[in-house]
């Protein structure tokens, strides 16, 4: 593994030599069709979150570019697997699907498998791969995905498995091809990487350290989305609330966020992950004062427990995320707010997990992710001694979930035959007649409508609740 990238190129000249590479693998494409008879077709499949769905769809950006065609389908003539490790699942699953990949393999000599993403910065995983998995063709990891076409390159011109992992890199590449799953709708890197080190998690160490984009970087790439049919944005980072701290002149995400705001065109911005220990009242602030912002928030709760807070090293505790939770509330009362939460955690007692679901019980989040603890290997709550009885938390996180989701129904309910802003998004797959579009708080709303509609803001009745989404109708007044 390499330490940092050493090729001492900035930014933009990093960018004209992909290019390069990306013309050189195109003419390797097109030998390769001439060869098979046909085009070549390629499947990203993405684990994970967000990040990894916007770095697919940059490795998707490239693949198109060079000539391969779009499938969903594994059976494709180039499959990369954009994987995630922040819980022990995640890997299996990928463990599993390589195996039944590789009998497509055997059946097309023109087929190359390549893996990428966070669990590949994980050394064991890559010896594992090298040893078992040898009909891999590339693997490489989240800080050279910006090499992809030069990698390609490399593996077509080489007769055996290519690996290419570096363990954190300070370079941020940008301009390079996209290609968006959605047409209305996009995810915008703000930041990469993660100085956190939450004790259980493994994402700062597979991700690297945090750096941010330049502000002029990330609006040009959002007028250049609004230009090309993008309404909605989401700002990505691990802790968008610690963004612009490291660049040569500091910018607050509450300054980022107003700027965006001013984007003629765009019509809706959210954001994910706001980090309770760093949100400001100034961002907080900027949320009410900017209109395209949604009145959304998805804030980490991970446990109610003071006590278990410290010792996942999350520097606030349950008064203090319940004082956010009241600002946001009182500057933006419609507010929605979503959460995180991990049942499990070593040490966690039952009064730690009341404490949780107390917190749950006041919040009343209108909806949130649960999770099992997870141990990863490297982090420091892996190696604490008491991990909890499995059986035990299996009970915590069932009385957990049930309580999350009277919750949650609750709180749609409280909606229904409200007369709300919808933004309309796409046609419904299941349905031509309708529209789908989503509130500003995040939940889907399907109304009678024609295609012309997409793009645009609507007053919509929620005439019906159908548990987590609605049946509507555009209201008369809008
Ligand atoms: N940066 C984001 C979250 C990234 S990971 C944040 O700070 O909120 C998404 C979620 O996965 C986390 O919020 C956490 O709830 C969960 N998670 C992370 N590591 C985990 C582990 N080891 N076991 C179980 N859940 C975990
Ligand atoms: Fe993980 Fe914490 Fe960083 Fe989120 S903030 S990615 S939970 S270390
Ligand atoms: Fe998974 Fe990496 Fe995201 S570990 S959650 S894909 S940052």
């Amino acid at each position: 593994m390499r330490d940092l990238e050493i090729n001492g190129l900035t930014g933009e000249e990093e960018t004209r030599r992909q290019y390069e590479y990306i013309e050189k693998a195109r003419q390797y494409v097109a030998q390769k069709e001439k060869e098979a008879g046909r085009k070549l077709t390629c499947c990203v499949h993405t684990f994970g979150c967000q990040m990894n769905a916007r770095d697919s769809e940059k490795l998707l950006g490239i693949l198109t570019d060079i000539g391969y065609v779009e499938t969903e389908d594994e059976h494709a003539d180039f499959v990369i697997y954009n994987t995630c490790t922040v819980r022990e699942n995640a890997n299996n699953k990928v463990y599993g699907r390589l195996g039944y990949l590789s009998n497509f393999k055997k059946k097309n000599p023109h087929m190359m498998i390549a893996l990428c993403g966070c669990m590949m910065q994980e050394p064991t995983v890559v010896e594992k791969i090298r040893k078992s998995y040898r009909f891999v063709d590339l693997v490489f990891g989240t800080h050279n995905i910006y090499k992809f076409a030069e990698l390609l390159c490399n593996r077509m011109e080489s007769d055996s498995m290519i690996i290419d992992i570096w363990k954190d890199t300070d370079k941020i590449v940008e301009d390079l091809p996209i290609r968006r799953k959605f047409s209305f709708k996009s995810g915008v890197n703000i930041m990469f990487g993660c100085n956190n080190f939450c004790s259980y998690c493994i994402v700062p160490y597979v991700r690297g350290r945090e750096r941010s984009r330049e502000p002029k970087d990330i609006i040009r790439e959002i007028e250049g989305l609004v230009a090309d049919g993008v309404c909605e944005v989401m700002l990505l980072g691990q802790n968008v609330n610690s963004y612009g701290k490291n660049l040569e002149q500091p910018v607050t995400f509450a300054e980022l966020l107003r700027e965006v705001n001013k984007i003629e065109g765009l019509k809706r911005i959210r954001f994910m992950t706001s980090h309770p220990k760093d949100l400001s009242d100034d961002l907080i602030l900027a949320m009410k004062e900017c209109d395209k912002v949604c009145k959304h928030m998805h804030l980490p709760l991970q446990s109610g427990s003071s006590r278990i807070l410290k010792i996942m090293n999350r520097h606030y505790d349950k008064e203090q995320y319940l004082t956010i939770v009241k600002k946001l509330r009182e500057a933006i009362p419609d507010i929605a707010l979503t959460t995180d939460i991990i049942v499990g955690f070593p040490g966690e007692t039952e009064e730690d997990f009341q404490e949780t679901l107390e917190v749950v019980k006041q919040v009343e989040y209108d909806s949130a992710f649960t999770f099992i603890y997870s141990k990863r290997t490297g982090t420091p709550a892996a190696a604490m001694e008491d991990q909890c009885d499995p059986a035990e938390v299996k009970r915590h996180f069932d009385l957990l979930l049930k309580e999350v989701q009277q919750i949650s129904a609750k709180k749609a309910m409280a909606l229904e035959g409200k007369v709300m802003e919808v933004l309309a998004e796409e046609q419904n797959t299941q349905d031509a007649s309708l529209i789908t579009g989503r509130l500003s708080n995040n939940s889907v709303v399907h109304f009678p409508g024609t295609p012309d509609m997409i793009g645009k803001l609507f007053m919509v009745k929620l005439t019906e609740c159908k548990g987590f989404y609605y049946l509507g109708e555009i209201a008369e007044n809008a």
